[in-house]
């Protein structure tokens, strides 16, 4: 661990950061199941399809750090880091997206500290998803501590094509081959066309149970 540890005190601190960022995954996890339990309840629906999550390792962190030109301090990382943790929410159409962003920002503990929506404005690369920076309270015996968690949304597409490209771009280093770039510019506008086909099919089945029931 590069983090600067020069006293035992430093390795405390650390250790119980960990811990922290650890409860706010747990936290956020939970909340995200619930919500998908009861929504399943009520609507015979899951909205989620499956929830990752990770903490930061102690390198990227010191890497992140760095690139921004801070120092690698535990102060600095969580000032300045605000994905150490963070949760990758997977549905089935874009629609659900909406509704788990929505429903989660309800949350009277949650503070929404920011959020990027790059389904509505997708990157140069042709990258989708939905953003959320936020925080949720960590209860400890003495205190509670509001700790930073980023929250990314995306359909099984826009998961599948993300995947790819991360893996292309740590292999070229960020600089792919044209080719490479064309191509997956090429397969985000198919995964787009797919959402939007896919929401439209499940509308339409959704219309023909509530006319054979109503
Ligand atoms: P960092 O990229 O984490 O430094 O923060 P930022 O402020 O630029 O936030 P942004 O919302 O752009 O990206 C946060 C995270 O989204 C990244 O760490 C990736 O997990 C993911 N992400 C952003 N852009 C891309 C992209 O073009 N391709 C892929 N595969 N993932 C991306
Ligand atoms: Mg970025």
């Amino acid at each position: 661990m590069e983090l600067r540890a020069e006293r035992d005190s430093d390795v405390d601190n650390w250790k119980e950061v960990m811990l922290i960022y650890n409860a706010a995954l747990k936290q956020i996890t939970t909340k995200l199941e619930i919500l998908n339990e009861e929504f399943h309840h009520v609507h015979r629906y899951n909205p989620i399809e499956h929830i990752k999550s990770r903490i930061k390792t102690s390198e990227s962190i010191v890497k992140k750090l760095k690139r921004h030109g801070y120092e690698s301090t535990i102060k600095n990382m969580i000032q300045y880091v605000n994905d150490i943790a963070g949760i990758r929410v997977i549905c089935s159409f874009t629609s659900d997206i909406y509704q788990i962003a929505e429903m989660i920002s309800h949350h009277t503990d949650i503070q929404v500290l920011s959020v990027k929506d790059y389904i509505v404005n997708p990157k140069e690369s042709g990258y989708k998803s939905y953003h959320m920076r936020v925080t949720v309270p960590v209860y400890l015996s003495d205190r509670i501590i509001d700790t930073k968690v980023e929250i990314q949304i995306r359909t099984a597409a826009m998961d599948f094509w993300a995947t790819l490209e991360h893996k292309i771009y740590y292999k070229f280093e960020g600089n792919a081959p044209a080719y490479f770039r064309e191509e997956l510019a090429e397969c985000a506008r198919m995964v787009s066309d797919l959402d939007k086909r896919m929401l439209s099919l499940n509308n339409e089945i959704l219309r023909l149970e509530s006319e054979r029931e109503g």
